[in-house]
């Protein structure tokens, strides 16, 4: 019987402004998640929160896009969100785009990691959750995590690892996708990947196969050609026996890499790793951050998590994240703090040029 893991998230409304779900959103989804354990639709879950966005870790042995399980999420955050209401919480029910329920969560608005697999014999496995940033934020650590040898010492010294891994990567503006494999195809890669905006990392595949990353990349982003949002994405890793340890699955962020996203999910800023405590992004609303849990699958149940970055190990990274965020504050209304003019969410400047359009005279020199 194979194992799924199912990651749906969406932000159902916050307090103060788009900063920290209200533990009474939370204990709805509990309530909602409890009942489909007892009717055996989903076999564990744990509930956890990034800023403003609340995340449903859930294990079942349905598959992929499994409409029992996809409808607990649905409802979970359907009722979560008329709390939100009745609290008159900051966007309350912003992510649940639809009031009915047709199949899937796909397109509702949630996003959605998932993957399915044969449990190991030990099986660990972390869930990386982030707020006020986009899912090409993740680009940056699957890359070192599964293809950098200065970062994944396996891919050298550790014969299951040194064949590489597979990346399958989604153009979200031509909505479509392509496989690339490393190391053979490694610039290629980074070609597209680095633009973080347009060419995202969606699944990962050792070379045999089987699934070793999954990332939520439904776009609320570009709807209609408009920009309606950042989507704070969620990752689902394994890790160890074959896949990179956890340890190297954890590296990356210990360098807090530049991502877009931030105030009014127009701004870009380093992405500070924290503790589950600690993911409130308040400062200029941010910077952007990212929380780790790491568990253990057995027989489709979830042990732990062990929140990573309530670590002392991340100070100095956390300091550096600080140090970065007020350096890059401090360009207030210009580039490259501020997102060139096709990629922020919030625009005054189709009026400014409305307003300014008599005034502008030709150069004539
Ligand atoms: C939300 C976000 C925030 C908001 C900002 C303004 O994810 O990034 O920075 O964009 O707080 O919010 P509104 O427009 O709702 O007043
Ligand atoms: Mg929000
Ligand atoms: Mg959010």
């Amino acid at each position: 019987m194979k194992t799924t893991i199912s990651v749906i998230k969406a932000d159902i409304g916050s307090v103060s402004g788009h900063c920290f779900s209200h533990p009474a959103l939370m204990e709805k989804c509990d309530e909602v998640l409890e009942k489909a354990l007892d009717e055996s639709i989903i076999n564990d879950y744990y509930i956890s929160r990034c800023g403003d966005d609340v995340d449903l870790i859930m294990t079942h042995t349905k598959g992929e896009l499994n409409e029992e399980v996809h409808k607990v999420a649905y409802d979970a955050f359907l009722q979560a969100s008329e709390i939100a209401r009745e609290m008159k919480l900051y966007g309350a029910g912003q992510d649940l785009l639809n009031d009915t329920f047709s199949g899937n969560i796909k397109g509702m608005g949630p996003g959605i990691a998932e993957m399915e697999f044969e449990e190991r014999p030990s099986d660990p496995v972390i869930v990386y959750c982030c707020d006020k940033t986009e899912p090409g934020a993740f680009n940056l650590p699957l890359f070192k995590m599964f293809a950098d040898p200065f970062n994944t010492a396996g891919l050298v010294i550790d014969p299951k690892l040194h064949d590489g891994f597979k990346f399958e990567v989604y153009d979200v503006i031509e909505n479509k996708k392509v496989v690339l494999s490393c190391p053979e195809e490694m610039y290629d890669l980074l070609a597209l990947i680095g633009s973080t905006g347009r060419y995202i990392i969606k699944r990962i595949f050792n070379k045999k196969g089987e699934i070793a990353a999954s990332v939520t990349t439904e776009s609320l982003t570009l709807k209609n050609g408009k920009y309606v949002g950042k989507d704070d994405p969620a990752v689902i890793v394994r890790a160890q026996s074959g896949f990179p340890a956890a340890g190297e699955c954890v590296e990356p962020f210990a360098f807090p890499h530049m991502v877009t996203g931030w105030m009014r999910g127009s701004h870009n800023g380093p992405l500070m790793p924290v503790s589950e405590e600690y993911a409130n992004p308040v400062r200029f609303d941010g910077p952007p951050r990212v929380i780790g849990l790491a568990f253990q699958i057995a027989d489709a149940q979830l042990v732990g998590p062990l929140d990573i970055f309530d670590d002392p190990a991340f100070d100095e990274t956390r300091k550096m994240s600080s140090k970065a965020a007020t350096y890059i504050r401090r360009h207030g209304p210009f580039e490259p703090h501020r997102l060139p003019v096709e990629e922020m969410e919030y625009t005054s400047l189709p009026g400014v040029m409305k307003k300014l359009e008599p005034r502008f005279e030709d150069i004539d020199d």
